[in-house]
């Protein structure tokens, strides 16, 4: 187990802060939006108000960390609070994330902050966002700002937050449940280049401005494989051969060459590479939860559905627990060549009895893949505190504190301690 090994907990800031004191963006415009029946697009209705009021609580959730023996904390910078209007920089919002990042390392807490977590400001929206590659200057001026003014203090960044996701969310026909809500692949595809783009434009940036020789830049990638229920049965195997190629290989590819490539006709005008041949990053975010499990139901309306073997467990959210599959995205992602870090990884359980498990079982795979001489330099439970969780609302209890919405009062919840044990022994192995 490496000495500086770190261990943390993540969150978002939108997700953890909720839109209740921010500036207009692509997140509050779309909590706001209905479908076209007039359904809210947030489950149960929920609105993210201030969620856990990470923004005013900081100072108590750092001692909250405290207890838990984290040594290392996630959080984003909210770009659409930072610069609400095109090229006016907020001060007191600037001012504010440098009073959070002190509080850490005041407390030995390291951080790590990730500069795009699916949210921006809603002129950047109006522009078209990741729509078009012009507007990459946008996104770098920002990370530029933000790192002028951290870049001495802090050494852990990431640039964006699951770019897959952010397109099979926000652009695939079959889903679109983020904004923009557009069903359309091929511009999906255009804006996956795009942010493929924009992370080497940032890293190339940070690592020319003073302090980003010594920074640690990354991007992160939610590894998420469809696997067919029945390996036989050609209608649940399908889905996958695409899906898995377009959320993994896809971006694997481009983070161990450099070169962006669509193997299909006609899709040379979506090429991009950086020339560089070799990884545009100094680290690889893993984010992993579950592999989905696809059956097939000619009968329902959802015609492919997600689930798991009799003998499995499910958690709150529509997957297994399934640590071995963390040991699997490791090996996987290690063909990158860049250390790993596990920026996400966690459950949603709402009764917290499944939770010490779900951490037993995955640490216990990223031990062995530790031993097996993988480069893991860290790992991050999602999350800290119960959050938003984006269009499921807050039906997903993902903290390792339960959080009151009402009186925002936190408890740590009993399966949390599990986490601290095993930071605990980890720790005195190494000492
Ligand atoms: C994502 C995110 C988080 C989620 C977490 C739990 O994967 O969508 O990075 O914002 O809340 O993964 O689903």
């Amino acid at each position: 187990m490496p000495k500086l090994f770190k261990w943390g907990a993540s969150i978002s800031e939108y997700q953890n802060s909720g839109a209740f004191h921010c500036a207009d963006s692509n997140w509050t415009r779309w909590e706001k939006s209905t479908h076209p029946n007039g359904i809210s697009r947030i489950k149960n209705g929920d609105a993210s108000g201030c969620s856990a009021d990470f923004w005013n609580r900081y100072a108590h959730d750092i001692e909250l960390m405290k207890q838990l023996k984290l040594n290392s904390f996630r959080f984003s910078i909210a770009w659409e609070r930072i610069e609400p209007q095109e090229g006016i920089f907020d001060e007191e919002a600037l001012k504010h994330y440098d009073q959070v990042i002190d509080a850490l390392i005041a407390a030995d807490i390291e951080p790590m902050i990730t500069l795009h977590h699916f949210t921006h400001p809603g002129w950047f929206e109006d522009f078209g966002a990741f729509e078009h590659e012009e507007n990459i200057a946008y996104f770098v001026r920002f990370a530029k700002k933000i790192f002028e003014r951290f870049g001495h203090k802090v050494t852990l960044w990431n640039t964006i937050n699951e770019p897959t996701i952010y397109m099979f969310q926000g652009y695939l026909p079959f889903n679109s449940v983020f904004p923009p809500g557009q069903k359309n692949f091929g511009l999906g595809l255009r804006v996956l280049r795009n942010l493929m783009h924009a992370h080497a434009e940032v890293y190339y940036t940070l690592k020319k401005m003073k302090h980003g020789k010594k920074a640690q830049i990354g991007l992160v990638h939610q590894y998420l494989k469809f696997k067919p229920y029945h390996w036989w049965n050609l209608p649940e195997y399908a889905p996958g051969l695409m899906l898995n190629y377009m959320m993994n290989d896809l971006v694997l590819n481009y983070c161990k060459t450099g070169n962006f490539r669509i193997p299909l006709p006609f899709t040379h005008y979506l090429a991009y590479s950086t020339g560089e041949q070799k990884p545009p990053m100094d680290f690889i975010g893993l984010n992993y939860y579950s592999r989905v499990l696809v059956t097939f139901n000619a009968q329902s309306k959802d015609l492919l559905q997600p689930t798991c073997y009799p003998h499995e467990t499910m958690t709150d959210m529509p997957y297994a627990i399934y640590g071995k599959g963390l040991y699997e995205a490791i090996a996987d992602v290690s063909c990158i060549g860049v250390p790993i870090y596990i920026t996400e990884n966690g459950i949603a359980d709402h009764k917290d009895d499944r939770r010490a498990t779900f951490i037993n079982d995955y640490t216990e795979n990223l031990f062995r893949a530790i031993e097996d001489g993988y480069d893991v330099r860290g790992y991050y439970y999602w999350s800290l505190t119960d959050n938003f969780e984006w269009d499921m609302g807050y039906s997903m209890k993902f903290g390792l504190c339960a959080v009151n919405l009402q009186t925002q009062e936190r408890t740590i919840r009993d399966g949390a301690w599990q986490y601290a044990r095993i930071i605990e022994m980890a720790q005195s192995a190494t000492a």
